[in-house]
């Protein structure tokens, strides 16, 4: 069976809606959790779904300790969702073509440093975006830079606040990362 890790930092929808996914659906297995946030929600989600879990510090994932352990894994694909530091350039090196990212907005727009989570969702309703959604693409050494792999939009002209954005985009996620995830292990994308 094919193996998928994730890295996430914090509440973790993402990562259990793909967690159960898999579960469901056996086309492919999440064997691990990572996460740089030691309180973060993802952990404990991951747990109990029975899922192994791990947590890293910078200098564990800059020294080369977190490669390490990913590689004991022999991962097909590890998956951003909801990761909040800048990917490793020599984990990007080392798996080329099998780092994806999910990214709340519709790049290029509203992405680089600093773009995250309700970040994103304010600058969309301050520029008065009539829409928003999600773009899953490959990790490069540059944020929210690798080649993209697949958008979808949502209306937001009627969206009030960052929240009521960030939930329109969170159903998109919701719906369309698995399938993508799936799609590029069956080599179908
Ligand atoms: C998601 O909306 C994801 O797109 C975003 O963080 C959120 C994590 O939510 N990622 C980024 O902003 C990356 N630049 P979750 O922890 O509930 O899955």
């Amino acid at each position: 069976m094919k193996k998928i890790i994730l890295f996430a930092s914090g509440s973790g929808s993402n990562a259990e809606n793909i967690i159960r996914y898999f579960q469901e659906k056996k086309t492919a297995e999440v064997v691990a959790v990572f996460s740089n946030n030691p309180s973060a929600k993802v952990l404990e989600k991951a747990s109990n779904l029975h899922v192994f879990t791990s947590v890293f510090t910078k200098e564990d994932l800059n020294s080369g300790e977190v490669l390490l352990k990913l590689n004991a894994f022999q991962p097909d694909l590890i998956v951003l969702a909801g990761f909040l530091w800048k990917f490793p350039d020599a984990i990007v090196a080392a798996y080329p073509t099998k780092i994806i990212n999910i990214h709340p907005a519709l790049l290029p727009k509203y992405g680089g440093k600093g773009m995250y989570g309700m970040n994103v969702h304010t600058a969309v309703l301050e520029n008065k975006e009539s829409h928003s959604g999600i773009s899953i693409h490959y990790v490069n050494e540059n944020y929210d830079e690798g080649g993209m792999i697949f958008q979808a939009e949502v209306e937001v002209a009627n969206c009030q606040t960052p929240e009521e954005i960030a939930v329109k985009v969170q159903e998109l996620e919701q719906i369309h990362f698995p399938l993508i995830i799936e799609k590029i292990m069956k080599q179908t994308l």
